[in-house]
């Protein structure tokens, strides 16, 4: 099979969160299986034109209409790490600081959907699998189902996050579509012009990114008003965990940490007490230390933080929070640290280098999200041998279970309800465990033990596709 990945992001190119980990990473792993080859086709922003410049290869210009008007769409390639990349520019959608967030979003994306089909049949490279990422992939699902630009053209639609789908006022982007009236039923929900709807309507399968996440939309409470389509399709979707990119994140040689580690405490301690140092916290290598990396958005639990944070700031332990995002929580925490000056940091910023030697040092990583798709933070912690502490949802559920005393198994700590008390509570029993060397000894064990690479993950793709588009003998 010949897949085409379409996404609005992709590590190394640009990345606004997980989704680019994994449109970088998974057709990377997808590609060394035999018969399969993964291609991704990305909008060609501002970074990427200045970053990539001296790369960057056009192979042809076409005219995309978009309502009334004809837009230049210009199709660039190029290589890296074994997978060829295309890129859709267009000055004036793309070329612009940032990813998203503009008013014309809609028909930004509006216009890179209607490209992406058009350029398929423009590629040196026939697919037979257009494979589309969250709402800004989801009309190329759409499109390229009503048009049929390939004969025989299959097409999946993986959920990323359910809550942010592109939504738009019809009036508005009414003429932005060339599309028969019969089909405008696929693209709207409650009115409205809804991008991700429209993958999850026309798309042969649909994916999301752990089995659990992929139950939970299913329900009002997860669903975002969405759960009735899903429910409906409950036959094509299927949850496949995600996983991480090991040689990149990896311990043992990552140029980020001040001391490279594998299984070892004693490398570990060395990097918390140079990061102690580093951000001004007192300098002990036997203070257990939480960290939380992480965009501040609701999403991730921040709520629930802020509720017992000074409680829990009572124990004798650090506590690191690294991370930008909304007023409300960078203020918030920024006076948290003000009021416990011994025990908390809060660096309000995005910087990759930190993030890892967090990642490095601490004993335990904070995860308390009120829904996580799949979740990756939870996995680099583990890999760098930091015990999660999570919320039972999505794919923190599939990939962290409790540490549990009586049989020895687990391999972090978590709770169920979204409820303060309840992460203070199990925050104080990973204290407890810690203070108790054989159970942390044991449960450090199980760490060690667990492994989220893509290897059993691209499997599971590898199936899909295989099922979708059964290749010929
Ligand atoms: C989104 C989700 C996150 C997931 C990532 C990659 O960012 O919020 O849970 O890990 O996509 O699939």
């Amino acid at each position: 099979n010949n897949i085409i990945f379409v996404a609005s992001e992709c590590t190394p190119f640009v990345k606004t969160g997980g989704l680019a980990d994994v449109v970088g990473s998974l057709p990377q792993t997808l590609n060394q299986h035999e018969n399969m080859e993964v291609r991704v086709i990305l909008p060609l922003y501002k970074e990427i034109i200045e970053g990539w410049f001296d790369q960057l290869e056009l192979m042809e210009s076409f005219l995309v209409p978009v309502g009334w008007r004809n837009q230049e769409a210009k199709l660039y390639k190029l290589s890296y790490h074994g997978v060829v990349y295309y890129f859709i520019g267009n000055d004036y959608y793309f070329s612009r600081k940032g990813t998203y967030g503009y008013y014309d979003d809609g028909e930004r994306f509006v216009f890179f959907s209607r490209a992406v089909v058009d350029a398929l049949t423009k590629l040196d490279f026939k697919p037979t699998i257009l494979h589309g990422h969250d709402w800004q992939a989801g009309l190329a699902v759409a499109f390229a189902k009503i048009q049929q630009p390939i004969e025989q053209l299959k097409t999946i639609f993986t959920i990323h996050n359910i809550k942010y789908q592109g939504i738009m006022q019809t009036e508005a982007y009414d003429e932005l579509f060339n599309v028969p009236r019969n089909h405008i039923g696929g693209l709207e929900w409650n009115g409205l012009l809804n991008c991700m709807k429209a993958g999850l309507f026309h798309a042969d399968k649909i994916t999301t990114v752990s089995p659990s996440y992929a139950e939970e939309i299913k329900t009002p409470h997860y669903g975002e008003g969405l759960y009735p389509i899903l429910t409906e399709r409950h036959e094509d979707l299927v949850g496949i965990i995600n996983g991480i990119d090991t040689d990149e994140y990896n311990p043992e040689t990552d140029k980020h940490i001040s001391f490279t580690y594998k299984q070892s405490q004693v490398k570990k301690k060395e990097n918390k007490k140079s990061l102690q140092e580093k951000l001004g916290l007192p300098v002990n290598a036997e203070k257990p230390l939480y960290v939380i990396v992480t965009r501040l958005v609701e999403q991730k639990g921040l709520h629930l933080l802020q509720a017992i944070i000074d409680e829990f700031l009572q124990e004798d332990v650090q506590f690191i929070l690294l991370g930008t995002g909304e007023h409300e929580f960078e203020d918030y925490f920024y006076h948290a640290a003000e009021r416990n000056k011994e025990r908390l940091v809060s660096y309000l910023g995005f910087d990759e280098g930190l993030a890892r030697q967090l990642y490095a040092a601490s004993d335990f990583f904070v995860m308390p999200s009120q829904f996580e798709p799949c979740g990756l933070s939870q996995l680099i912690a583990l890999q760098y041998e930091s015990v999660p502490i999570v919320r039972e949802t999505g794919g923190l559920k599939d990939t962290v279970t409790p540490y549990n005393e009586h049989t020895r198994t687990g391999n972090g700590f978590s709770f169920a309800n979204y409820n303060a008390h309840e992460l203070l509570h199990v925050l104080r029993y990973s204290l407890e465990i810690y203070q108790n060397e054989e159970h942390w000894a044991t449960l450090l064990q199980n760490v060690y033990n667990s492994h989220f690479s893509w290897n059993d993950s691209s499997l599971l793709y590898a199936e899909l596709y295989e099922a979708v588009a059964p290749s010929k003998f």
